[in-house]
């Protein structure tokens, strides 16, 4: 049984500043200018295989492999540029900047997202039961510490400290960043401060829990689509073709980890990274693929704008990622359409339109977070766990847990920083 220290700041004598127990979301609050978010860095990489096993590579990096088609396969990223309805024609096919590459394969009609989804054994999903925490990130740091060393720091001893505010998934950042605007679904994330880094993992709520559980065939279809989506767009080399004859296996997976900066909080996060397209440097070379409805009614363009286009555009600024192919899809699971998004572009995008959501807000929100956090978070010890709690409607609180089955940091890890 968990053991709950103290509820709030208030009732621990020495900790904190009295009155600080909660953070309010409502996006009122959050207006003004936009934060300084740096360009994310990439420090490294790695890579989960069919067993989920953790390699210190990017064997499992992807390359973009997308159909081409259209008159002009050198057009700009399109930005809407059916205006987001109508259903659009095989011809459609917009995936052209030259940056991205590709190869020209021909556009051979509609793909069908659906091969392979009711043939056993084509789809192997990852076990969702498996609580994996922040342990592949942090098997990742602990290969790679001597990259956190200050300037003047000695890089060959074992560092002290990661010289870091903050490491966490980019998942849990989207979800703050969506926080102002969310009304739908609670989170709640346990921080715990060792050695002067607060590590941000998120812990499943029983309403995420119980939604999972109780998944219709339907919503397990239309995830499989998105899997399968990937692999018609990829390839595992560059210049190579898809093999959508694979079974879609959900345990793959490439992650890029990066550091960067929004105002006075520094970062260091892991995210998985769909594919890479040509040779800039990564992350600017890295690609997420999306697929969704195929817009037909204005009602379909606003729940894409509102609520996909802010995820999407969340989920990939955060770490870097320039583009966003979306391939939209009717009911049976056939994309007819392919569009880029450019993610710096979206908010802008959005930004005319009513009952939208502003980037700024979610920055402004995530800065006084990592701030809220700073000031909660003072107890430097790998078995003291603060669980934050959020609502939509209500304001984030926490609970102190010690010695509990909170516990994240995997003893290994602790261990090696011990002198
Ligand atoms: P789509 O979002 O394209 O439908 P990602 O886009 O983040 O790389 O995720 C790839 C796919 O994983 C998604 O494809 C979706 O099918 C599935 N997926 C992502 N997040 C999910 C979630 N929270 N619950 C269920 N499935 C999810
Ligand atoms: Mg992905
Ligand atoms: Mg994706």
């Amino acid at each position: 049984v968990d053991k709950v220290v103290v509820v709030g700041v208030e009732e621990v004598a020495g900790v904190g500043e009295p009155g600080v127990r909660s953070l309010s979301t409502a996006p009122e609050g959050y207006t003004g200018a936009c934060p300084n978010y740096r360009q994310p860095a990439e420090l490294g990489c790695f890579s989960l295989d069919s067993q989920r096993t953790f390699h210190d590579d990017g064997r499992l990096l992807r390359y973009f492999a997308p159909p081409r088609g259209g008159d002009d396969p050198r057009e700009t990223p399109g930005v809407e540029t059916n205006g987001g309805a109508g259903a659009a024609t095989a011809g459609d096919c917009r995936t052209g900047d030259p940056a991205i590459g590709g190869r020209s394969r021909g556009w051979q009609g509609p793909i069908d997202l659906d091969v392979g989804w009711s043939v056993p054994g084509a789809y192997i999903q990852m076990d969702a039961q498996r609580a994996e925490r922040l342990d592949h990130i942090v098997s990742w740091l602990s290969r790679h510490r001597s990259r956190f060393a200050l300037p003047g720091q000695a890089a060959s001893l074992p560092l002290p400290s990661l010289n870091t505010d903050f490491v966490t998934w980019r998942g849990h950042l989207t979800k703050v960043l969506g926080t102002p605007y969310e009304r739908r679904e609670g989170w709640q994330l346990a921080a715990t401060l060792f050695r002067g880094t607060r590590y941000m993992s998120e812990v499943e709520t029983e309403a995420a829990r119980r939604e999972r559980e109780m998944r219709s065939l339907r919503q397990k279809q239309m995830c499989y689509w998105g899997y399968k989506f990937e692999q018609y767009m990829t390839a595992d080399r560059p210049g190579g073709e898809p093999d959508v004859s694979r079974p879609v296996n959900t345990n793959e997976g490439f992650c890029t980890v990066v550091r960067t900066r929004l105002a006075g909080h520094s970062l260091v996060f892991a995210g998985e990274v769909d594919c890479r397209a040509g040779e800039r440097p990564p992350p600017s070379s890295y690609v997420e693929l999306k697929t969704s409805r195929e817009v037909v009614t204005p009602g379909q363009r606003f729940t894409l704008h509102r609520f996909k286009l802010m995820k999407w555009w969340a989920q990939s600024f955060l770490i870097g990622v320039p583009r966003i192919v979306v391939g939209f899809r009717d009911d049976s699971g056939h994309v007819q359409h392919l569009q880029t998004y450019e993610t710096l572009k979206i908010p802008k995008m959005v930004g005319s339109e009513e009952k939208m959501w502003n980037a700024a807000v979610s920055l402004n929100f995530c800065e006084a977070f990592l701030s809220f956090l700073k000031e909660v978070v003072t107890r430097d010890d790998p078995k003291v766990v603060y669980l934050f709690s959020w609502e939509p409607g209500a304001d984030v609180t926490y609970r102190v847990y010690e010695n509990s089955e909170q516990t994240f940091l995997p003893d290994w890890y602790i261990e090696q920083f011990r002198d």
